[in-house]
C-alpha cells in the first residue's frame, strides 16, 4: 500500500548530530547544548565552531575561527557590481541569490574552511543588500571583536552599542539551525547532486523567502503595522483571522506543538531593546499572541521564532524588508553544516518518486483530427 507523505511530513531524510528538536516539549539543542544556554552565553563564532567542528571551541580555536572569518570578508568585485545593477526595489533575497549565483562561477566543493569563508562573505553580501537598497556606497565589513559587531558596523557605518552587538549575536545563534526545514532540504537536494556549494545556498534561499518559512518574520511584523494600535488588535483578529480565516503569521510550526523556545528568547530580547515605536509593536504583538494562543489552543498553534524576531531587528534599525535576509545570514551556517554532514555520511542523490494518477494509456490523435 503506497502512502503519500503530504509535505514530506515525518519523512526522515538523514541522520544528524547537529540539531535536536522535541516539538512537544519545546526543546531545541545544537549538538546537545540547550539553545537557551548558547544564546545566553556564547558568541556566534563559538556556535560556528560547534556546528562545523563538533565541539565548543577553546580560546585558541575560537581565535582561529575569528581570524579565518576576518580574512575572508572580501567578495569578488563582480558580486557587488551585479547586486548594484538590480533595481533598487528588488527583493533582498533576489539580491542574495544573485550574489551567490555569481559566486558559483568560482564553484567550490564544500569543506569546513570553505564554510568559514562563505560565512564571512555572507556578512558582506547581507550588509550590502541593505546598503544598496538604501542607495548607500557598498562596504566590506572590517575585522572587529566579533562577527556581529563587524556586520552591524558595515551595515549602518556607525559603532553599535554593546547591547546591540549582543542582540545581533543572539539573533544569529537563534536562527542558526533547525534540522531540515524546507530551505535546508532544498540545499540538501542540490548538494546530493554534487553541485557546488554556492548553488546549494541559492536553492536554500529560494525556499527560505516564502512567507510560510523565512518570509514569515516580515509578514508577522506587517500585521503589527497594519493593526497600528493595541486597541485595534481584537477587531483585526476578529476580521482577519476568525472571519476571513487568514493565517496568523509568526504562529504555527511543522515540528513545535508548543511555544517555540526561540520565540521566548526573542520576546525577552524585544523587551530589553524596544524603543518608542517598537514598544508599540511589542504591545500589539503581545495582545495578538494572547488572542492567538487562546483561539488556536485546540490545534496547538503557538508563536514561532518569527513572531517576535522582527521587533528585535526593527529595534536594531533594520527595515522590515531586511528580516528574511537576516534570517538567511544566520541560517547559512545550518545549511553548510547539514550539507557537510550529508556529503560525509550519506551521499545518496535525493530523488523521490511521484504516484501517477493520470489517464491510462491513450491512442495518439494527430493535431488535424482533434476537435
Ligand atoms: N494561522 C492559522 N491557522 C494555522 C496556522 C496559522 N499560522 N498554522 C497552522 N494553521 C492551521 C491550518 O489551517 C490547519 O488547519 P486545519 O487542520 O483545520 O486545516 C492546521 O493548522 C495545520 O496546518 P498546516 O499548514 O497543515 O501545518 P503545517 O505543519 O503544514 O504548516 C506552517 C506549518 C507552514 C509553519 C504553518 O503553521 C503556517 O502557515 N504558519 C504561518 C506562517 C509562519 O509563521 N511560518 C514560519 C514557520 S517557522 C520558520 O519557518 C522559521
Amino acid at each position: 500500500m503506497i502512502q503519500i507523505s503530504r509535505g514530506l511530513e515525518n519523512v526522515i531524510i538523514k541522520e544528524t548530530s547537529l540539531t535536536y528538536i522535541d516539538g512537544e516539549k519545546g526543546v531545541l539543542r545544537y549538538r546537545g547544548y540547550n539553545i537557551e544556554d548558547l544564546a545566553e552565553n556564547c558568541e556566534y563564532e563559538e556556535v560556528v565552531h560547534l556546528m562545523l567542528f563538533g565541539e565548543l571551541p577553546n580560546a585558541k580555536q575560537l581565535q582561529e575561527v575569528k581570524e579565518k572569518i576576518n580574512q575572508s570578508y572580501e567578495v569578488p568585485l563582480e558580486v557587488l557590481e551585479a547586486m548594484q545593477k538590480l533595481p533598487r526595489d528588488a527583493d533582498p533575497i533576489s539580491l542574495m541569490e544573485t550574489a551567490f549565483s555569481i559566486m558559483s562561477i568560482w564553484g567550490k566543493r564544500i569543506n569546513r574552511l570553505t564554510a568559514l569563508d562563505i560565512i564571512a562573505k555572507a556578512s558582506t553580501i547581507v550588509s550590502n543588500v541593505y546598503r544598496i537598497k538604501e542607495g548607500l556606497k557598498t562596504k566590506i565589513p572590517e575585522p572587529s571583536e566579533s562577527y556581529a559587531k563587524s556586520f552591524l558596523e558595515a551595515t549602518f557605518f556607525k559603532k553599535p552599542s554593546a547591547d546591540e552587538v549582543k542582540a545581533m549575536n543572539t539573533a544569529l545563534i537563534l536562527y542558526t539551525d533547525h534540522e531540515v526545514p524546507a530551505s535546508t532540504t532544498a540545499a540538501l537536494v542540490s548538494a546530493s547532486t554534487l553541485t557546488d556549494i554556492y548553488s546549494c545556498i541559492t536553492s536554500a534561499l529560494s525556499a527560505l523567502k516564502g512567507p510560510l518559512h523565512g518570509g514569515a518574520a516580515e509578514e508577522a511584523f506587517k500585521q503589527f503595522v497594519e493593526i497600528g494600535s493595541p486597541d485595534n488588535v481584537e477587531k483585526w483578529f476578529e476580521e482577519n483571522i476568525i472571519k476571513s480565516k487568514k493565517r496568523l503569521m509568526g504562529f504555527g510550526h511543522r515540528v513545535y506543538k508548543t511555544y517555540d523556545p526561540r520565540a521566548k528568547i526573542f520576546k525577552k530580547m524585544a523587551y530589553s531593546l524596544a524603543k518608542e515605536e517598537s514598544k508599540k509593536y511589542l504591545q500589539i504583538a503581545e495582545k495578538l499572541e494572547e488572542l492567538g494562543v487562546r483561539y488556536f489552543s485546540q490545534k496547538k498553534i503557538y508563536p514561532n521564532t518569527d513572531f517576535y524576531s522582527g521587533i528585535v531587528f526593527y529595534s536594531l534599525g533594520f527595515p522590515i524588508y531586511m528580516f528574511t535576509s537576516l534570517f538567511a545570514l544566520s541560517r547559512i551556517l545550518g545549511w553548510l553544516a547539514h550539507v557537510i554532514e550529508y556529503l560525509e555520511n550519506q551521499p545518496a542523490i535525493i530523488w523521490p518518486r511521484a504516484l501517477y494518477v493520470g489517464p491510462e494509456k491513450r491512442d495518439f490523435i494527430p493535431l488535424s483530427q482533434r476537435g
